[in-house]
């Protein structure tokens, strides 16, 4: 008998052990909703910068905006033997079903940057979302506008003590795009002004789309009249910037000067405000948004306990890690650069 318990003891530490060694081997599997998108490029370089420094294996792939695809490369993730999920969802809506996959075979999932809905969140217990609080960039981005105005009087060229601008928003349905294009309009009243929107309309994120656009709105209200541009993203306000420069604005003429503000603190957006073309940005961390998301599927894909003190960073209701945004302006920007 004493000896049957004996082998029986080695056995169970021998499956424990072999477990434990391919627990720690197995890679992590990630998404990004698509590789063509700046700020999710410097998410994904930190993702990997943090998995090497972790002796750890990212399988990270393109779901090239394509939320079928995603589905597929998910499913490709789990066969394959992944220890837990990193994903940035091409549509946020269609998160559940990617929860539901993980679920089932009590895999950890860290969605990033598209926030998936509270009741998919609260529907498994292995599930975290890294993330920043959009309505805190669109206050910082509206700040910025404000104090501009409040500094330069001369920003207000029609000088009927209103803002006009346009909004250059990202993709409908994105939570950083409502929140940011209500917040910074709210920052910049709560600032004392009265604003008039000459234009808003979305440009996916997107740099050539935005330059578009800008050049429609400049067409249909005259460049004189416009006094600020809002984006929600630096690749959009880059792309403003670009159709302003068509006019011969942004270039140096003082008198020829529109303030811009994106979002994201992108190392273009920081490069166009050294030249002065970009009055300001707000830094979205994306170095910090990827790691703490390896390092919780890391932890939790070794089912070690994912806490504040094992990640380094607060965690808010258990599951969410909000990573905080910062202004960017003439006087700082300098810190941001790499
Ligand atoms: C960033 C954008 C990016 C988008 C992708 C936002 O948080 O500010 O630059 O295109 O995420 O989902």
């Amino acid at each position: 008998m004493k000896k049957y318990v004996v082998v029986l003891a080695a056995l169970c530490l021998a499956v424990f052990a072999v477990s434990a060694f391919a627990a720690s081997d197995d890679p992590i599997g990630a998404c990004i909703y698509k590789y063509d998108d700046t700020f999710m490029t410097n998410v994904r370089r930190a993702m990997l910068a943090e998995a090497e420094k972790l002796g750890e294996t990212l399988d990270v792939v393109d779901s090239q905006n394509r939320q079928p695809l995603q589905n597929d490369q998910v499913d490709a993730h789990i066969s394959k033997g992944v220890k837990a999920l990193v994903i940035n969802p091409v549509d946020r809506t269609a998160a559940e079903p990617l929860m539901n996959k993980a679920k089932a075979e009590m895999l950890p999932i860290v969605f990033i940057n598209r926030e998936p809905y509270e009741e998919v969140m609260k529907a498994y217990d292995k599930i975290w979302y890294v993330g920043a609080k959009a309505e805190e960039s669109g206050t910082q981005s509206g700040q910025i506008i404000a104090d501009y105005f409040k500094a330069n009087p001369g920003a207000d060229k029609n000088k009927d003590g209103k803002i006009q601008y346009i909004m250059i928003r990202g993709e409908q349905g994105h939570q950083d795009a409502t929140l940011r294009t209500e917040y910074s309009t709210k920052a910049m009243k709560d600032a004392g002004f009265e604003i008039v929107e000459l234009g808003n309309d979305t440009a996916n994120w997107d740099k050539v789309q935005a330059t578009d656009k800008m050049k429609g709105f400049i067409s249909a209200v005259g460049i004189d009249n416009i006094e600020a541009v809002l984006a929600n993203n630096d690749d959009m306000a880059l792309g403003a910037i670009e159709a302003l420069k068509a006019e011969g604005y942004n270039l140096g003429d003082a008198a020829k000067y529109i303030p811009v503000v994106g979002v994201d603190a992108t190392a273009p957006a920081l490069e166009a405000m050294s030249k002065g073309e970009l009055l300001g940005t707000v830094l979205n961390d994306a170095d910090n948004q990827g790691f703490a998301a390896v390092k919780i599927a890391a932890l939790a894909g070794d089912e070690k306990p994912v806490t504040e003190e094992s990640i380094g960073y607060k965690i808010t209701d258990g599951k969410y890690i909000w990573i905080p945004y910062q202004p960017v302006t003439v006087e700082n920007y300098k810190e941001f650069m790499k």
